[in-house]
């Protein structure tokens, strides 16, 4: 089978074509409008969804040597995200279904993240998991851990209560006066850094107190950053945001990198599934992506993190998702619309 996916959830325009378990082509449009923004602004996200979507999906096609006439299904985000994007992408994928009298699939977006890990190419022949597998999902929207059962059952075991881990690298990054997004950025140069230079408070949240396994607040652990540098004076401050901003990147990143594979530990200890994904675009931190390895080593767990491509929002994931939805027999009316709070 051959499927078209679509996703603009957010603030990438993305497409894809998959065809007989393989990914032919992925697409990602990245929207350079916010940057001076600092983050995300909807409305701009939608305006710009509208001019993107149909030049992404024909390089998309033309890159995958398909046509239209090959497209036997169309799959599409259709939450959680920004509604005003998400319609432009469900939109455009009911028409295309309608038009050309193939199946439509709407795909839930976390879900999409953690089967993103089956996302091959043609070439590609790294291992993907077996069921049942633990999936950590973090980006830029979302920090969840879950269990991944065959038959698309998904048992969410904790994740975070405010913030998510992506967003925490984005708005520390702003804070210390680094470009958006702030991840990649505080990665760079946390690779200079002392992550012992500042104790910074753990952002996972204790089981007594929650009731929660695996509950996490970064809002707090952004706070204390804020906290701490609001109280230097002059020099100080000019200190930690300049020669010392290494060892500030180094110090927040190893806090949120301990907390997250300590949750990862304990749920392969806890659950005895010893297969661990990590996805999301923070997965392409690479002190998560080192730590996690020896970790797996440790703890005696396989590790499977896909290629960056699939890790932040893209369409293969979708394209992968809607397949596995479609082999189990289910499809969406052309009813379908918009749900921005949908949940795992
Ligand atoms: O998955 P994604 O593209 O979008 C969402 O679904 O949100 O993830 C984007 C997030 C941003 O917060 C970005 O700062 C973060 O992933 N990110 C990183 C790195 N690369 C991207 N965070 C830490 N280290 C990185 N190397
Ligand atoms: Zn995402």
């Amino acid at each position: 089978m051959t499927l078209l996916a679509i996703e603009t959830s957010c603030d990438d325009t993305a497409a894809a074509v998959f065809s007989d378990g393989r990914v032919l082509s992925s697409l990602v449009s990245s929207q350079e409008e916010h940057i001076a923004y600092g983050g995300v602004v909807p409305e701009i996200a939608g305006r710009a969804h509208e001019r993107f979507i149909l030049p992404v999906v024909e390089a998309s096609l033309s890159r995958a040597g398909k046509t239209l006439d090959d497209i036997e299904a169309v799959a599409v985000t259709y939450g959680p995200g920004l509604a005003g994007s998400l319609h432009v992408g469900i939109s455009f994928a009911k028409a295309l279904a309608f038009g050309r009298g193939v199946p439509l699939v709407g795909v839930n977006h976390l879900q999409g993240h953690i089967y993103s890990v089956f996302a091959r190419a043609p070439e590609d022949d790294r291992p993907i998991p077996d069921f049942p597998f633990l999936c950590l999902t973090v980006s830029g929207g979302h920090t969840q851990l879950v269990l991944v059962e065959e038959g698309f059952k998904h048992t969410l075991l904790g994740g975070t209560r405010d913030d998510a881990a992506g967003e925490a690298f984005d708005k520390v990054g702003k804070m210390l006066g680094l470009p958006f997004p702030g991840g990649p950025e505080i990665d760079r140069l946390a690779r200079e850094g002392d992550p012992n230079y500042l104790k910074l408070p753990t952002p996972r949240l204790s089981e007594e107190k929650t009731g929660e396994a695996f509950a996490f607040s970064f809002s707090g652990l952004k706070t204390a950053v804020r906290y701490y540098l609001d109280d230097l004076d002059g020099t100080a401050r000019e200190d930690a945001l300049g020669a010392r901003l290494p060892d500030l990147c180094a110090s927040f990143q190893s806090t949120v990198v301990v907390a997250l594979l300590g949750a990862v530990a304990e749920a392969v200890q806890r659950t005895g599934v010893r297969r661990v994904a990590i996805v999301g675009g923070v997965s392409a931190n690479s002190l998560l992506r080192s730590k996690a390895a020896e970790s797996a080593k440790v703890n005696g767990f396989e590790l499977f993190i896909p290629p960056p491509g699939y890790s932040v929002d893209n369409a293969a994931m979708i394209a992968v998702t809607g397949a596995f939805r479609l082999e189990a027999g289910e499809s969406s009316p052309l009813t379908l619309s918009a749900e921005p709070a949908l949940r795992l």
